[in-house]
């Protein structure tokens, strides 16, 4: 990049900006998010930290780096010719750490509760059909796939398992507002009706070693209650290539699944295991595909051998997002909201059409 002043830099000004600031989307002390659209009419994001968290955010990049390429993990689109970039001598750009990363239209997880909640009632039954939250689950175990398979991915294909050992990054901040919906994608793929959604937020993120379990303690002699109640011992022979890494995306991914279908944010991990042994709370929609909530409820297990294996995983949730059709629900009495087109609608209403301003503060 030129010096400032130089005969370069007055063509950068008067040639016509080549994008324009369109909206701050985070501003924190530790750091600020924005919005920009290019001339052609794509999107990026910026996102940089405040001068104390540059280590957190110097992290943060480098996961995504390493991420890169992953279908359901944002992808940053760091390019040297961009003049935000220093230079070498370091006096030109930010001068902080920061990410140009894709910009993903279609509004966080939280923001499509929302929107759900705030029309229940008027048009929908609040709850979310079962053939949009196979979607949805499948998206998030694809994004596990990609931290324990870092550049798994081919371009349009979905992150998958290799003979490699797999990887130990945790994300440790699975809420729902780091899960951000990408546009649909043409065809008859995975993405052609629900649009894929994407992890972003890695401000926490961290490689796991042996034996770190941040959501529980160490393991204990005695089983898990909430094992026992529901039942989900696995063998030996089926707990597969893991680690505390995949285990603690998995049960993020149970936690934030059972948020999603029920609607409500809980303060803990026991909590979700409480209203999900449903009889007793009954907050579990009497529609819910009983297969879905079984695999929910295994990603929940205390013992996290008892967890699914990820690849075994993958591949029952697959088969659900793509053998299952309306005609499996026939007989529910939801069934009205599993047709293709209460499929289509709800997709357009709830995601491709819908606000993506900040969200009013809820209690829920
Ligand atoms: N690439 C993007 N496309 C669309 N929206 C984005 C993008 N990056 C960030 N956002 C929006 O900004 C919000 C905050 O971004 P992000 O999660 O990266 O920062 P943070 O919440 O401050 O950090 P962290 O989640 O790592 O603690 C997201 O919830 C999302 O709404
Ligand atoms: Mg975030």
């Amino acid at each position: 990049m030129p010096a400032m002043g130089s005969k370069s830099d007055t063509d950068l000004c008067t040639g016509g900006p080549r994008f324009k600031f369109e909206r701050l989307i985070v501003s924190e002390p530790s750091g600020v998010a924005l919005q920009f659209k290019e001339h052609d009419g794509r999107r990026f994001i910026v996102k940089t930290s405040a001068p104390d968290q540059q280590r957190a955010m110097k992290k943060e990049i480098e996961l995504l780096e390493q991420l890169k390429g992953a279908e359901h993990i944002v992808s940053p689109i760091l390019s040297s010719r961009n003049p935000l970039v220093p230079g070498k001598d370091e006096r030109h750009g930010l001068d902080v750490p920061f990410v140009i990363m894709q910009c993903l239209e279609n509004g966080t997880l939280e923001q499509f509760r929302y929107r759900i909640h705030k029309h229940k009632g008027r048009y929908s039954i609040g709850y979310i059909p079962n053939r949009i939250l196979w979607a949805i689950f499948l998206c998030k175990i694809r994004a596990c796939m990609a931290m324990a398979y870092p550049q798994s991915a081919s371009p349009g294909k979905p992150e998958k398992p290799d003979e490699r050992t797999p990887d130990s990054i945790a994300h440790l901040n699975m809420h729902a507002g780091n899960f951000v919906f990408d546009q649909p994608e043409p065809g008859e793929g995975e993405h052609s009706t629900v649009p894929p959604l994407k992890l972003l937020g890695f401000g926490f993120a961290r490689r796991l070693g042996h034996n770190i379990w941040p959501t529980r303690g160490p393991p204990t002699m005695r089983p898990h209650t909430f094992d026992v109640v529901m039942d989900l011992f696995t063998d030996e022979s089926e707990r597969g290539k893991r680690n505390c890494g995949m285990d603690q995306n998995l049960l993020d991914v149970g936690v934030q699944m059972v948020c999603l279908i029920t609607q409500f944010s809980y303060p803990s991990v026991s909590h979700v295991r409480e209203v999900t042994m449903d009889e007793f709370y009954f907050r579990f929609p009497p529609h819910l595909d009983p297969e879905l909530k079984r695999l929910v409820q295994r990603c929940l297990a205390g013992e996290p051998y008892n967890r699914p294996r990820l690849e075994e995983l993958a591949g029952l949730i697959d088969s659900g997002v793509f053998s299952k059709t309306a005609n499996d629900y026939a007989d529910t009495p939801n069934r009205y909201y599993e047709s293709d087109q209460n499929i289509r609608d709800f997709v357009q209403r709830y995601i491709l059409d819908a606000e993506t301003a900040p969200l009013p503060l809820l209690g829920a």
